[in-house]
């Protein structure tokens, strides 16, 4: 491979951090112990973020954006890691303080990464992604709580988006009734194919929520945030658990204490980026496990590196159906 590749770099524009397709040499990349030939990437919620620089996510410039990447190591410092291995990274300040995935080639530290599970192909691996990964946590804070399908059925917002449509598979491997909340009624038929039992509007949640409403879940899993995750709280069942991860509707939580104190409501908080190693590994390790391949196939585009800026800005305008896989090398 020659000394060049290619990437997507955050640049500072106008006042914003606005990431385009650029070329590099090696020596543009930050001195770390493990150079990671990079086959895949992904479009997450957080990488439209970074690329239009609607929020400040990348915390320095040039930058190399991308949260996720999946490639083989090339060259290795560090003793765990030998060239060959397959291996991939979700979040751990990639694209925000470390140069990230939509590169051809990227020098990581070895402590962040993960070997690719068997069952997956690299391109699998990325069509899980922080999405999936994150779903997996939301899925795991669900069972660990004890909660079962017998309990009822579970709520997941977004349900069209990355996290929202694999939460929706996972779910339905185990055997939950899931409710599919969304705010595009064309993609009922996507979604019952992938496991979801019923589909609700997105007007029914993003509303102003009464104290308590009609219990109705046993469990939700939110990647909207604002008042859609208000509903949840009220709409769900005694001692029942919603896992929150998002913000795609907004930042706000107008709830009150009701959901709490009278139904021992649990709100659980999501978060993928600094989660420890030995939680990412059993999400991974469950995923091997629990990942249908024809339905995560049915949720998976892939695309160039040069679409990444135009994918940015669909994600963000809530016009991408589950995961986009980014082919860094086409
Ligand atoms: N906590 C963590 O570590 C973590 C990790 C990954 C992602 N996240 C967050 O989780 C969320 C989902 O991420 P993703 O990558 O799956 O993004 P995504 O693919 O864009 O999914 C978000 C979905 O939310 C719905 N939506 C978008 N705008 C909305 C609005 N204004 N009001 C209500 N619903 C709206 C859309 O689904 P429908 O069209 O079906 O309604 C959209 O597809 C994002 O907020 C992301 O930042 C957090």
């Amino acid at each position: 491979m020659s000394n060049q590749f290619r990437a997507i770099v955050a640049n500072e524009q106008d006042g914003k951090t606005v990431g385009t397709l650029q070329t590099l040499t090696l020596s543009d990349l930050a001195d770390e112990d493990v150079l990671v030939d990079v086959a895949y990437s992904t479009v997450n919620y957080k990488d439209g973020l970074a690329v239009t620089g609607t929020a400040a996510i990348c915390r320095h410039t040039p930058l190399i954006c991308g949260i996720d990447l999946a490639g083989v190591v090339r060259e290795s410092r560090d003793p765990a890691w030998q060239p060959g291995d397959r291996v991939l990274v979700n979040g751990y300040g990639l694209s925000e303080n470390h140069g990230g995935g939509y590169s051809q080639v990227q020098r990581v530290k070895g402590s962040f990464l993960v070997r690719v599970p068997e069952p997956f192909s690299l391109a699998q691996a990325m069509a899980i992604g922080t999405a999936g990964y994150t779903a997996m946590l939301s899925v795991n804070a669900i069972r660990d709580h004890g909660i079962t399908p017998a309990d009822g059925p579970v709520v997941v917002s977004g349900a069209g988006g990355g996290v929202g449509s694999v939460a929706i598979m996972l779910l339905a491997k185990l055997g939950f009734s899931v409710a599919a909340v969304t705010g595009r009624p064309e993609l009922g038929d996507y979604l019952k194919s992938i496991g979801a039992s019923e589909i609700v509007a997105r007007e029914a949640l993003a509303k102003d929520a009464k104290p308590l409403e009609k219990d109705r879940w046993a469990a939700g899993i939110d990647n909207v945030g604002a008042s859609t995750l208000a509903t949840m709280l009220a709409q769900t069942r005694y001692e029942g658990l919603v896992a929150a991860c998002g913000l795609a509707g907004g930042v706000g939580l107008p709830t009150s204490v009701m959901p709490f104190i009278l139904r021992g409501v649990t709100l659980r908080g999501i978060d993928s980026v600094q989660a420890a190693m030995p939680r990412r590994l059993r999400a991974w390790q469950d995923l091997a496990a629990l990942i249908d391949p024809a339905a995560l196939a049915a949720a998976t585009e892939v695309r160039p590196l040069a679409d990444v800026p135009a994918l940015a800005k669909a994600i963000l305008a809530g016009q991408v159906k589950g995961r986009v896989v980014i082919d860094v090398n086409a």
